[in-house]
This record gives C-alpha cells, structure tokens and sequence, in this order.
C-alpha cells in the first residue's frame, strides 16, 4: 500500500481538495486497494471542522464530495506512516521538515514539485481572497495530482 499525505496550514482548503481530487483520480484509476489518501494541517486551528464552503462548492461544481473530510493538526507518527508527505507552500515545507525525524525527510516535498509545467512552485493560500481563488487553486491540483500518480506508478506499482 502506498500512503499519500496532502499537508497545509488550517487542513480546510486545499490540502482536503488535495484529498479529494487525488482520492477521486486513485478510484477512477481502480487503486483504491494500492494507495491511500488523507490530509492534515500544520496549526491546530480547525481541527475537527469540515472543508471551507467555498473549497466544498468548488469540489461539488466538479464532481468531487469534500463533505465527508474533517480537518487534524500533522502528528509525529504520520512521518513514519506515510510514504509522501506533500506540503502546498514552503511555509508548510518549512514546518514539516522541523518536525520530521531525518530518516524520513525524503518524503517531505512540494506538492507542485509533481506539476512540472505550472509557473509556479506553492499552491497559494485561498482562504483570504475570493470564490476564483478556489477555481484556480483547483486546477493546480489537479494537474499536480496527475503528475504524482505518475510518479507512484513509476516507483511503486509498475513492475
Ligand atoms: P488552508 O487555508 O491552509 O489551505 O486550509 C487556510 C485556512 C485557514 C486559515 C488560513 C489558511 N486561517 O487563518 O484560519
């Protein structure tokens, strides 16, 4: 099984939209058995909540259920759980690498590090701006969802 961690600050907008593109592409792929998905934040600000209403909006304008998703703070044991820990800016990156054990910082990477063709390297942060905010920041997702799929066949389903 391949462990997928999608990592931002409050886990309410777009490391759950994270989620739920990339969960959607695994099933649509027929690997739900293969990888697993979740996601998490780095603050403990909205532990508990569900996603933002506007990131839900946008995900249901798409095809993709956020609904069932509540947001948790990144715990030590997910270093050593998952397979890729993949933060959406380098403020993530920056705090996730402060409290990994190194062994396992290899797995800490920019989560657009897997969308090669966007001009930019951070998924920015929706929560202040308005609902296009959203709509862009979705389709960088998917673009770097595609290209991380890409990868875990590459270095771990294809024979
Ligand atoms: P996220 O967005 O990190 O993509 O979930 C944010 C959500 C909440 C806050 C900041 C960013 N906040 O300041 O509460």
């Amino acid at each position: 099984m391949v462990r997928v961690l999608f990592v931002c600050l409050g886990n309410i907008c777009r490391s759950p939209t994270a989620e739920g593109v990339f969960r959607a592409l695994v099933s649509r792929e027929g690997l739900q058995d293969r990888i697993t998905t979740d996601s998490c934040g780095t603050s403990d600000w909205h532990i508990g909540d569900p996603p933002d209403t506007r990131a839900r909006a946008e995900a249901r304008r798409r095809g993709i259920p956020l609904d069932d998703l509540k947001a948790r703070q990144i715990q030590p044991s997910d270093f050593t759980d998952f397979d890729y820990v993949l933060g959406m800016d380098h403020q993530n990156i920056e705090r996730l690498s402060a409290q990994c054990p190194p062994a396992h910082l290899d797995k800490v990477r920019l989560f657009l590090d897997y969308a090669p063709d966007s001009p930019v390297r951070e998924v920015p942060d929706p929560y202040y701006g308005g609902e296009d905010g959203f709509s862009n920041v979705f389709d960088m997702i998917e673009a770097a969802a595609n290209g991380l799929l890409a990868d875990i066949r590459k270095h771990h389903l294809d024979a």
